[in-house]
C-alpha cells in the first residue's frame, strides 16, 4: 500500500497542497497517496488521531490549526520552536513536528526571485501567526535588520522580544525608513485591505512581497503603483511543500518545473 500523507485544515477543499505533493511524488518516483483532512475546529486532535491509528505517516497543516499541532507533538525542531507553529506532522511511534514556512519564504526569495538577503533591510508587516513562522529564518538569512510593524504596536513588540536583532513598530513609525524587502504577513489581503503604510515605505528600490496568493492584494498593487517589484506568496506555499516533502521522504524534489506548471493552472 503507498504511505499515506494529507492536508489538515478548515477549510481545506482548495487546498494545492495534494496536487503540489503528487507533482513531487511523480518526478521523485514515489509512490504515495495525499489528500484533504477537513477536521471540525474542536476536533484537530482526534482527526490526527485517527490518520495515525489508519497508518497515516505525515501530515501537513494548514489554518487555523498550526498552534494546536505545535501542542499535539512530542517532539519539536529547532525551527517550529521558534515559530511556536507546526505545518509539518512525521507520524511515527511518536509525533514530531517541524515548521517549513520560514525556509519556504527564504527559499522562494533567494531561489526563485533571486533575492540574496544577506546585508538587506527588511520590514515584515503583521505579527499573527503567519509572521512569527518566518521571522526567525529571515534572521538566519543573514539579513542586516527585521523591522516588525503591526497595527496593534504591543503585538509587534511582543513578537520582535523574541527575536535578537528584531526591532518594531506601528505603522505610522515607519515614516522615513527605507528598506530592501517588505512581506506582507497580515491577513488584510483576505478581507481586501492592506496595512496602512506612510509613503515613501513602497519605493522602486524595493521588493513588496505577500504571502497570500491566488488573488491580487491591494498591498500589491500600492507597491507596483509605488514602483516596487511586487511578487505574491505562490513561490513560498511551493517551496514549503518541498521541505516537507524533504523531512518526511529525505529526497528534496525540484521546485521550479512545479511552480511553473501551477503559475499556469
Ligand atoms: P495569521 O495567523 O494569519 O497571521 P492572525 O494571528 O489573526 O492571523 O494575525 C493577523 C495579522 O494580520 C495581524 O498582524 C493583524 O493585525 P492586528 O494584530 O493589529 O490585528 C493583521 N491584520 C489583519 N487585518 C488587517 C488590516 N486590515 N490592516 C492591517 N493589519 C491587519
Amino acid at each position: 500500500m503507498a504511505d499515506r500523507y494529507a492536508v489538515i485544515g478548515n477549510p481545506v477543499a482548495h487546498s494545492q497542497s495534494p496536487w503540489i505533493h503528487a507533482e513531487f511524488a511523480r518526478a521523485c518516483g514515489h509512490d504515495l497517496e495525499y489528500t484533504r483532512l477537513e477536521a471540525p475546529l474542536d476536533g484537530f486532535a482526534r482527526v490526527v488521531d485517527e490518520f495515525r491509528a489508519a497508518g497515516g505517516k505525515g501530515l501537513n497543516v494548514t489554518l487555523p490549526f498550526k498552534q494546536q499541532a505545535y501542542r499535539y507533538c512530542a517532539h519539536i525542531s529547532e525551527r517550529a520552536a521558534a515559530a511556536e507553529a507546526v505545518n509539518t506532522l512525521v507520524l511515527d511511534d511518536a509525533v514530531s513536528g517541524d515548521n517549513t514556512d520560514g525556509v519556504g519564504l527564504v527559499r522562494d526569495l533567494s531561489s526563485n526571485l533571486g533575492l540574496a538577503l544577506a546585508g538587506r533591510r527588511v520590514l515584515l508587516l503583521g505579527a499573527g501567526g503567519a509572521a512569527q513562522g518566518v521571522a526567525g529564518a529571515l534572521l538566519a538569512a543573514g539579513i542586516a535588520r527585521l523591522v516588525i510593524a503591526n497595527r496593534t504596536v504591543g503585538k509587534a513588540q511582543a513578537l520582535a522580544q523574541r527575536f535578537t536583532g528584531a526591532a518594531a513598530r506601528g505603522y505610522a513609525a515607519l515614516a522615513g525608513e527605507r528598506f530592501d524587502l517588505v512581506v506582507n504577513a497580515t491577513s488584510a489581503g483576505l478581507h481586501g485591505e492592506a496595512p496602512a503604510l506612510p509613503a515613501g515605505v513602497l519605493t522602486q528600490h524595493c521588493m513588496a512581497y505577500d504571502m497570500v496568493y491566488g488573488r491580487d492584494t491591494p498591498f500589491l498593487a500600492a507597491a507596483r503603483a509605488a514602483g516596487a517589484r511586487a511578487c505574491d506568496g505562490l513561490g513560498m506555499l511551493v517551496e514549503q511543500a518541498a521541505e516537507s516533502f524533504f523531512v518526511w521522504r529525505g529526497v528534496r524534489p525540484q521546485t521550479a518545473p512545479v511552480l511553473g506548471r501551477l503559475r499556469a493552472r
